[in-house]
């Protein structure tokens, strides 16, 4: 059994974990900077990354304490080494490289996407590749195949905004704060999912790629209208999302096939996304596998887990890895217009 520090900083959650081989999380702490970002309406690089420099260290006090483990019990340290705001990125690797080289272990620069990619394996042990991932973020919103850790085939992804990014700006526009995704999920308990009529942008087409800028805008319209319920615009968006990441799932399982569909990253959480691939799964008769979900929204167990993943296979990284503000999980992959990446 090794033991991994791991470290998350890529956006607005600062998070050290300490996870094993054997699957065990042996403490996590996430500070998250909500509080901060708010009064703008999203994130903030500069006071992200300065609350990064500021959390970090007590953060890795309190993991080390509760876990009753020394910088000298770890086996490697894991960073979030991109993609992300580059300024948090840097900070959480730049520790990391001065934690590794104090204590004299290996440093694992970890891509952001990957830590999601992996969490489920971290939550179900009989999870094997390959498998179908939906990775939903803010910042991201893809189809791979999962082949091996560092084998990832992307088959679709968003030419404009990622559909976290789009319950966001749909939620801002009801007036529900930042972040939106968990809030407007709630308001659409009470609303009607056939309410108002919203597009399905790109649904049909043969590539399997994604996009939500056109509803979110519709969105707007529709507010502006007056003609609406706050809660029938929510359920309507959040009905109109569910079907656009079914028929485009549909599209990508009728080119590529898989034992199972998992599901991860931040929107992950939403529940009416979730029961939705359930019946996807079923339809196709695979597995269905989505994480925890304090494993969906970023956090630093899914970083120290990649992080295992690799030592497993000997992949250890350079001291002087550079932080990416850009990183694709499949380099081959063609470039799409908007590709779907912030910062
Ligand atoms: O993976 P994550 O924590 O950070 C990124 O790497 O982007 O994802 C954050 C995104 C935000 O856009 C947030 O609104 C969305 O995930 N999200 C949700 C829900 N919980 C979080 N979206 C819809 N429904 C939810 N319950
Ligand atoms: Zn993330």
């Amino acid at each position: 059994m090794s033991l991994i520090l791991g470290i998350e900083s890529s956006c607005d959650e600062t998070a050290v974990a300490l996870v094993d081989t054997d699957r065990v999380i042996h403490a996590e702490r996430i500070a998250s900077q909500v509080d901060e970002h708010a009064p703008y309406g999203g994130v903030v690089p500069e006071i992200a990354a300065r609350a990064h420099a500021e959390k970090l260290t007590p953060l890795l006090e309190d993991v080390m304490a509760e876990a009753g483990a020394s910088l000298n019990d770890c086996d490697a340290i894991a960073a979030t080494a991109g993609p992300g705001l580059i300024g948090g990125v840097m900070v959480g690797l730049v520790s990391a490289k001065a934690l590794a080289m104090a204590s004299d272990t290996p440093l694992l620069a970890i891509n952001h996407l990957e830590g999601h990619a992996l969490s489920p394996r971290l939550a179900d042990a009989s999870l094997k590749f390959p498998y179908m991932l939906l990775l939903v973020s803010g910042g991201h919103c893809q189809i791979l195949l999962v082949e091996g850790v560092g084998q990832y085939r992307r088959l679709a992804t968003t030419i404009d905004d990622a559909l976290g990014e789009a319950f966001d700006k749909s939620a801002k526009v009801l007036g529900l704060g930042y972040p939106g995704g968990p809030a407007l999920e709630k308001l659409a308990l009470d609303g009607e999912p056939t309410a108002v009529a919203l597009p399905r942008p790109l649904k049909g087409s043969k590539e399997p790629h994604f996009s939500f800028a056109g509803l979110k805008s519709a969105v707007s319209r529709a507010h502006q209208s007056g003609d609406h319920a706050d809660a029938d615009l929510a359920a309507s968006f959040q009905q109109a999302a569910v079907e656009c990441l079914l028929d485009r799932l549909r599209m990508a399982l009728a080119q590529h096939s898989a034992p199972a569909l998992v599901v991860a990253g931040g929107v992950a959480a939403n529940k009416a996304i979730r029961s939705a691939l359930e019946g996807l799964a079923a339809e196709h008769s695979m597995r269905f596998v989505a994480p925890p979900l304090k494993l969906c929204t970023d956090n630093a167990a899914m970083i120290a887990w990649a992080g295992c993943e690799r030592l497993a296979l000997g992949r250890f990284d350079s001291l002087d890895f550079k932080a990416r503000p850009r990183w694709p999980l499949d380099p081959d992959a063609e470039t799409v217009r908007g590709a779907g990446v912030k910062a």
